[in-house]
């Protein structure tokens, strides 16, 4: 004779028998799985970037007008970029450090693209607490070793960027980057 425990159960799939109140449970979670997914979709969708955010995610930037020397300071991500065309002393300077005395250790090809070393492209912004040092503009203090020079708490930084003297931990970041001809540099 049937009892009431045997109505309230069906059969599932493998043979093993699942009480109808379980089966409602699983069908109702399931359900919410679907409703989630379905919810999901535009919601990534609305966190995809749009066009201008792809936009300003990297920049190009021709550099054949800053002189040998001198460098730009312009904005990449809403944060300073500083690009400097280094002269050959200062080259010449950033190679003879014996890098494994730096707080950081990198070489300035490592901070550099092949064939380009004489590009330093680098945030202006102190890895210390986010000034942005001075040594971009003509005139101004490039510090004790001749690179950029953060006023905030006196970090100095060398001719390829290194942290040399003062309360920075690293040297200023170097952002992804790459040129696109022997002249336009595309940075992100
Ligand atoms: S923020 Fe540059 S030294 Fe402190």
């Amino acid at each position: 004779m049937a009892t009431v425990e045997d109505t309230n159960t069906v059969t599932a799939a493998m043979g093993e028998p699942v009480r109808r109140r379980d089966f409602i449970n699983i069908a109702a979670v399931s359900f919410a799985g679907v409703g989630a997914g379905a919810i999901a979709l535009p919601l990534i969708n609305q966190m995809n970037p749009s066009a201008d955010v792809l936009a300003l995610a990297s920049i190009e930037v021709d550099v054949s007008a800053i002189a040998v020397g001198s460098a730009i300071k312009t904005e990449f991500r809403k944060q300073p970029l500083f690009i400097r065309h280094l002269k050959p002393e200062e080259i010449e300077a950033a190679n003879k450090v014996d890098v494994a005395s730096l707080r950081e250790p990198q070489t300035l090809a490592e901070r550099t693209q092949p064939g380009k070393e004489n590009y330093l492209i680098t945030m202006g912004v102190c890895t210390h607490l986010g000034c942005v040092p001075l040594g971009a503009a003509d005139g101004e203090v490039k510090g004790e070793y001749d690179g950029y020079f953060c006023p905030c708490h006196g970090s100095h930084y060398d001719t390829a960027g290194r942290i040399r003297k003062g309360p920075a931990p690293t040297n200023l970041v170097v952002p992804e980057y790459a040129f696109t001809s022997d002249t336009v540099v595309k940075i992100g």
